[in-house]
């Protein structure tokens, strides 16, 4: 018989962690697979507009409001030329990519992904070549997209038919350098040199920018977190961000510790923070360093085909995983985690957007279609704007093979006072009991309940295609307030997305 728990939680407008930053609901597209040429861009599908950008994958990525893009990789981003890029189309080389062993057509490159981003609606955050390149090519880089003109790479940018600068604030020093798989993998002393005399240079070219140095490739690196201190310790007064990357499996089929990930990420999180302030104090700095989180997914459904991909092909179906319901749970709980980390996790980047390990699917000549990581994705970033706050929750706990004390329930509460709206996302990652939570809601006084959506599924296994949604969110989830407590009954396994609004504002309105 399914016993039902109980969990409290207490909610208030003066428990404060931080605003939030729109950018940790950004995402990622790399030249890898089919994530730009079949998925953004595919001239000869029906969608495709003048510029070959696939309309239906435009609206798809319209309805996450994402506000960040990186690009262009990824570990492809450690070889790679980004003057192969620009210019006439017919001009533009094909290469080996060797990070992973196709075929670079260059058909699409900086200006073409600009243009793609604006219809979107979407800031880019490029990355530069620290692999097999270094200062010169980045600050060039630089100067062909920010620099006004009457230059030598500006005025090829007008030339090339962008009058306008591209204005891209967000830069990353190159990508994943600790890793031995990287084209001109780095000793973290090696890195950091590059890292901050690369990071002079640009700021010399744009001061307006704000730079991202490597941090570990993920937490189990042998060099974690070693690689963190010593490429702060030589770049620290030069960049705004450590970046971290994580991606999560569940291999051996056991559900209850995959539900659990997300203490792994925030115990990573913390651990970051903890180096970058020791720096901050050997240095006597008076600066805080900020994390950005920019890739983060599941990853491991692919593992298997895309090793059968031939190589030296163009756009093959590479890490194209076909997500489930737990995958979408789990991908809420790590969304609940950045915004209790608001205060210092300012940029993060689902990885990656089409296609390869990506929330939406194409095929090519054919449909698009949600996955099911769609869902908390899309939720968290439309809704979750304004300030996190820490909720206090008191929740029964279990243990898994990797974690002990693993609550039932987590959840992040993020206010928006210009719209005067309080929305709470709440996880019950549990296998089998629902529990009953009560919330202290009092601190917002004539608020009412406007939605509550629920993901649930029967089967932590259901996966979406093109012809049936199987997995997407209802709308008849139970949440009601009464006397200042929001009470719901939380189902085992579910995403909860509840929507509350000041009843005076609807009133004042009518
Ligand atoms: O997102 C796929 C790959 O994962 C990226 O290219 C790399 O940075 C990471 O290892």
């Amino acid at each position: 018989m399914t016993t039902i728990k109980k969990a409290s939680m207490v909610i208030d407008k003066q428990f404060t962690i931080a605003e939030v930053d729109k950018r940790i609901y950004g995402s990622f597209i790399e030249h890898l697979g089919r994530a730009v040429y079949g998925g953004i861009y595919e001239p000869t599908h029906p969608k495709a507009d003048e510029h070959g950008f696939r309309q239906d994958v435009v609206e798809l990525v319209q309805g996450l409001q994402v506000p960040i893009v990186r690009y262009p990789g990824g570990n492809m981003v450690s070889a790679y030329h980004w003057e192969d890029g620009v210019g006439p189309k017919e001009e533009r080389p094909r290469r080996l990519e060797l990070a992973w062993r196709t075929i670079e057509t260059n058909e699409v490159g900086t200006n073409e992904f600009m243009d793609w981003a604006q219809k979107v609606g979407t800031e880019v955050m490029m990355a530069v070549n620290l692999g097999t390149r270094g200062i010169d090519a980045a600050r060039n880089f630089i100067e062909y997209c920010n620099h006004p003109g009457g230059t030598y790479w500006s005025d090829l940018r007008k030339k090339h038919g962008y009058e306008q600068p591209h204005a891209i604030k967000t830069w990353c020093l190159g990508n994943e350098m600790d890793g031995p798989w990287q084209i001109g993998h780095k000793t973290a002393d090696e890195y950091g040199r590059l890292a901050v005399e690369t990071a002079k240079a640009m700021r010399l070219v744009d001061p307006s920018i704000e730079l991202v140095a490597c941090g570990s490739s993920h937490s189990k690196m042998p060099t974690f977190p070693e690689w963190e201190a010593t490429t702060l310790e030589h770049t620290y007064e030069q960049v705004d961000y450590i970046s971290l990357h994580q991606y999560f499996a569940n291999p051996d089929n056991d559900s209850a510790n995959y539900l659990a990930g997300a203490l792994q990420m925030d115990s990573f999180i913390k651990t970051v923070i903890s180096t970058c302030d020791y720096i901050k104090a050997k240095k006597r700095s008076k600066k805080q360093m900020n994390l950005s989180f920019d890739e983060w997914n599941v990853w491991y459904h692919s593992h298997r085909d895309s090793k059968k991909i031939e190589p030296w092909t163009i756009a093959p179906p590479q890490l194209e995983d076909h997500y489930n319901f737990e995958d979408a749970l789990l991908v809420g709980s790590l969304l609940i985690t950045f915004l209790k980390h608001a205060d210092r996790v300012k940029v993060a980047c689902l990885a990656q957007l089409v296609n390869v390990i990506a929330p939406i699917m194409t095929e090519n000549n054919g449909a698009a279609w949600k996955q099911t990581i769609y869902y908390p994705y899309m939720h968290t970033s439309l809704f979750g704007r304004g300030v996190s706050l820490q909720p206090v929750i008191t929740s029964p706990l279990f243990d898994t093979k990797d974690f002990t004390d693993v609550p039932y329930i987590d959840s992040a509460v993020v206010y928006n006072e210009e719209h005067e709206e309080v929305t709470l996302f709440i996880i019950n990652r549990h296998l089998e009991e629902s529990v009953h939570l009560t919330c202290d809601v009092r601190s917002f006084e004539n608020y009412e309940i406007i939605e509550h959506l629920v993901l649930e599924h029967d089967d932590l296994k259901a996966v979406n295609t093109k012809q049936h949604q199987k997995v997407k969110p209802h709308p008849n989830g139970n949440a009601e307030i009464k006397d200042g407590t929001l009470e719901t009954l939380v189902s085992h396994l579910s995403w909860n997305v509840i929507r509350m609004k000041n009843k005076k504002i609807g009133s004042i309105l009518l």
